[in-house]
Order: structure tokens, then sequence, then C-alpha cells
């Protein structure tokens, strides 16, 4: 089960990528289509405010007072105070955007500056609830009190009509298209990417949506399977044993029609426990990519037991 704090940081993960693309919406010249700015509109308002900062008031918070956290002084008071903020910082954006819809363009600059403020007292307002609150309130809750947590954001939600979650989460998967959101890699410089990949405990390769060879990783260094440039541009079916063509075309073309997500083979190998993994790649959109293998040494994965962890207390 979905447990509350993954309900809630989904909502912050959802609303910041909106801000992102809204954002880069509202920096073009020209400004973002109408269309756009009635949706942000919504979400800040209906789900945002409404929904989203209600789940955690009028669930959230008043049980974790009862735990033990006072609501005076300390995050607590610090995120219900932030949620005051954002309000009132909402009473200014929201008739700017409303004016804006009915094609007031001069509106664009103010509406630029009071976007900024919103999303950047919400921004740091997420990353202070993932980080600092909702930990804090993970070691005074127990399961029954998160089981209770989740069924009060479910019946908020269900307040607000049938799907309300899906139905926003939607919205802003539009607004995201509208704003053309980049994928986090695209900032990184190619050679950091590249350098990222051969750092992995795993081997990549990477056949396209043609079953061609496109990438493998780990070039320069030892591999499970050799594999040198000269692969680069045959077709999968040219690369491996012909006994086994079969199962490969069986598993792409399973791959292709959306009939299977994950194949999955371990072998034993030079004293080692090698494991093989092949995964779709699809797009946001579920457009087939092509196909992703890992191979993994889990030798040494295999023999841990207990636990080690990076922070004693937690
Ligand atoms: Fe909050
Ligand atoms: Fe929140």
């Amino acid at each position: 089960m979905t447990t509350w704090h993954e309900l809630l940081m989904r909502d912050h993960e959802v609303t910041e990528r909106l801000f992102e693309a809204f954002g880069n919406a509202l920096a073009r010249e020209d400004g973002p289509g109408i269309k756009a700015v009635r949706m942000a509109r919504l979400y800040f308002s209906e789900y945002v405010d409404r929904c989203h900062n209600q789940k955690e008031e009028q669930h959230l918070f008043p049980l974790i007072e009862k735990r033990g956290i006072p609501r005076r002084g300390g995050p607590l008071a610090v995120m219900i105070s932030e949620h005051g903020k954002s309000q009132t910082m909402l009473s200014t954006l929201v008739p700017l955007m409303e004016a804006y819809e009915q094609g007031d363009k001069s509106t664009l600059e103010p509406l630029r500056q009071a976007f900024a403020e919103y999303s950047t007292l919400l921004k740091n307002h997420f990353w202070k609830e993932n980080d600092i609150l909702y930990p804090m309130a993970r070691k005074v809750l127990s399961e029954e009190d998160g089981a209770s947590i989740v069924q009060g954001i479910e019946a908020l939600e269900a307040s607000f009509g049938p799907d309300t979650r899906a139905k926003y989460y939607d919205m802003a998967n539009q607004i995201e298209v509208h704003g053309g959101i980049e994928a986090l890699s695209k900032s990184l410089d190619p050679d950091v990417l590249a350098a990222i990949l051969d750092t992995l405990p795993v081997e990549l390769s990477f056949v396209d949506e043609n079953d061609v060879v496109r990438y493998f990783s780990h070039e320069h260094l030892p591999k499970m399977f050799p594999r040198t440039r000269g692969v680069i541009g045959n077709t999968v079916q040219n690369c491996h044993p012909q006994k086994s063509v079969h199962l490969v075309n069986q598993i792409l073309a399973d791959f292709k029609a959306g009939k299977r997500d994950d194949a999955e083979f371990w072998i034993d190998m030079g004293g080692k426990k090698i494991h093989i993994r092949y995964m779709p790649v699809r797009n946001q959109q579920g457009t087939y990519l092509g196909c992703l293998e890992t191979v993994q040494d889990i030798t040494h994965i295999q023999s841990l037991t207990g636990q080690k962890r990076l922070l004693d207390e937690e």
C-alpha cells in the first residue's frame, strides 16, 4: 500500500515539475497560452491550496501534534505559517492569472514576479517537509497512525469528486507539455553523463526500436561480457548465438507489443553469479524506444545479511 509520505511527496514532485514547466512558459517573450494559465491557476488554488495543504493541516499535523511534536515553535509552526503565506501570495497571483486569461497581456510581467515568489516559497516549503518534517513525523507515528492519514487523504480527495488526484496530475502533465520541461540529464555535459553510465555497477547495452545495437557502457573498462565497437550498428539478432535468437525475438516482440516489462536471467560464470536483465525503454508518452540490457555481478549482493546504515540513529 502507498504510504502517506509517498502520497504527499508525489504531490510535491508533480507540483515542482509543473512549477518548472509553467516558469518556462512564462519566460517566453509572448508568454504562455491562455489554456496553460487557466490550468495552472486551477491547480494552484484548487489542488495545492485547498487539497494538498489541507491533507496536511487536517490529517497529518494534528496527529503528529498529538504524538508530541508541539504546534508552537519548531517545524510544524513554520509549515503552517508558510501555508498561510502561500495563500496570501495566491491572492495576488490568481487575479493576475485571471486578467491574463481575459487577454490582458500587460499582466505578464507582474504575473512572472508573483509566480516566482509563490513557487520559490513552495519549493522551499516542500523541501523542508520532505527532508525534515516527514522524517520527524515518521519517527513518532505508528503504523495505524499512518493508515489513518492515508484514509484521511483519500476521503479529502474524494470530497472534491472522483479521481481528483489523477485529474490534477493530468493537468500538471499537460502544462509540462506546454512548458517543454527538459529531462534533468539534459543539463549534464555529455562527457559527465557518459562517465556516470560507466560508473554504474551494471553494464548496459541498448538496442534501438529497430533492434540495432546503439550503445554499450564500460567501453574502456573490464566487462563481464566483452564487446567492442564493431557491434554498434549490427542488429541484435546478429550478436546472439543462433539457438537463442528465437528467444531474443520473442522478448523484443513482447516488449514492443507492451506484453511484458522485464526478462530476467541468471548464470554462474567464473565463480560469480551474473544477473542479466532486459527491459523495454519507453519515453514519457509510452512510445517504445528500444531495449536495455543490464549485466550485474550479484555475488557480493547475494552474500549480504542484516543491515549497515549510513546514519546509526535512523
Ligand atoms: Fe505543507
Ligand atoms: Fe506538502
